[in-house]
């Protein structure tokens, strides 16, 4: 049995206020009208379809077919019309004569599913009609000419939507006689309703997520659900502890009779932590941005050089998340320096103190820190896009 579709988007999008039509906005990497045709395409029951578009869009779905394409199940593409209706009367009047069932579709419904369309098929065949619908569950209300409101029972309403699914020669020629009349429509089924005295409504598994996106708070709710873009880095630093040298751990110069040795002020926990910003950005590691063999950097305050970091980061588009530093020393002890610590890093970041963790830990006396030979810091930290 000869079956084609009809997937009109050749609307405006106007309630969306993206600016363009909707049905070219991308959901996770693929637009709307790609999600809606691969569903058409994939189930594997229609012979083509024809997609129905506006003059202004025909560039942008150029551009889609070489990006995203190329989409064989379109045998046509067609103009659309002022309204709805007259964009899927455009559409039926270029499907072959022989066609015997015509699914129409909107665009904008890219969450569509087999299970869906296979329902409106079914009834289609079975008895010339059949149009998905869901239960309401909104109490909904008449609102008459005179201002006076009346319920309608909620158990008796059926929300409808697409596909709409039709014998082919009953609704073209409906189509035929609404163009005729100028019948007012808002869907197919309403036009069948008209000429036929009825219409079958059908339900499926998927058809609660079969929403028409329309509204700006639709696209909203679309990108607050996409993956958040986050990175993660991790570092790792040690250096050495010399006399005469100050101790600068995290930007906080700390009381002790020796200090860490290195080419800048050498402090360890900010050069973690600035390892793991680069390590998050795919930008390598803080000898490459600032070599030691560099005079600039002789005696450089970290603090500085983080500064530097963070303008990387926020080029690439990320704010910090948050970081957590741990510092391994036997001595001195660090807990009395800890709040300062975590409020200098915190302002390093750009971000509140909340987010930002500091701790030290001794090593039993073990190892080259145990032994008091130097200090080493590790830090991970979060960026989100
Ligand atoms: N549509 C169409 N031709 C029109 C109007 C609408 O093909 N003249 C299509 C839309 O592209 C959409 C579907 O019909 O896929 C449902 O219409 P709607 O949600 O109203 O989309 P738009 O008309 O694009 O949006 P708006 O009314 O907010 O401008
Ligand atoms: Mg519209």
């Amino acid at each position: 049995m000869s079956c084609w579709a009809v997937i009109v988007a050749a609307g405006r999008g106007e309630r969306a206020g993206l600016g363009r039509n909707k049905v070219f906005y991308a959901i996770d990497g693929h637009a709307v009208l790609t999600r809606c045709l691969d569903v058409f395409e994939r189930c594997g029951r229609f012979d083509g379809a024809v997609l129905v578009l506006s003059e202004a869009d025909e560039a942008a779905f150029m551009a889609l077919r070489a990006a995203e394409g190329p989409f064989p199940l379109i045998k046509h593409v067609v103009r659309g019309g002022a309204t709805r209706r007259d964009s899927v009367y455009h559409g039926l009047l270029c499907l072959p004569e022989d066609t015997e069932i015509v699914a129409i579709h909107d665009a904008a419904r890219p969450f569509v599913s087999d299970e869906v369309i296979e329902a409106t098929l079914a009834s289609a065949r079975a008895c010339g009609s059949g149009v998905i619908s869901t239960p309401v569950v909104d109490t909904i209300k008449h609102v008459m000419p005179d201002g006076g409101v009346r319920s309608l029972d909620r158990a008796t309403l059926r929300a409808v939507q697409t596909p709409q699914t039709f014998d082919y020669q009953k609704i073209l020629e409906a189509h035929r006689r609404a163009q005729a009349e100028n019948l007012p429509v808002t869907d197919d089924a309403m036009l069948f309703e008209h000429y036929y005295g009825g219409v079958r409504l059908v339900t499926a598994v998927g058809a609660e997520e079969n929403r028409k996106l329309t509204t700006k708070a639709d696209f909203e709710a679309l990108s607050a659900q996409a993956a958040p873009d986050v990175r993660v880095g991790q570092g790792y630093d040690v250096h050495r502890l010399a006399e005469g040298r100050r101790l600068v751990l995290c930007g906080v110069t700390i009381p002790w009779a020796m200090g860490l040795d290195g080419h800048s002020d050498a402090d360890v926990a900010v050069h973690a932590l600035m390892d793991a910003l680069l390590g998050a950005l795919g930008l390598g590691d803080i000898g490459h941005h600032f070599p030691d063999t560099d005079p600039a950097y002789k005696g450089a305050d970290s603090m500085r050089l983080l500064a530097v970091v963070m303008d990387k980061v926020r080029a690439a588009g990320y704010r910090v998340g948050n970081a957590d530093i741990t510092i391994v020393a036997q001595r001195p002890k660090l807990a009395p320096y800890m709040e300062a610590m975590r409020t200098s890093v915190a302002g390093g970041l750009s971000v509140d103190a909340s987010r930002v963790n500091v701790k030290a830990t001794t090593t039993e006396r073990l190892g080259f820190e145990g032994e008091g030979l130097g200090i080493s810091a590790q830090a991970v930290a979060l960026l989100v896009k």
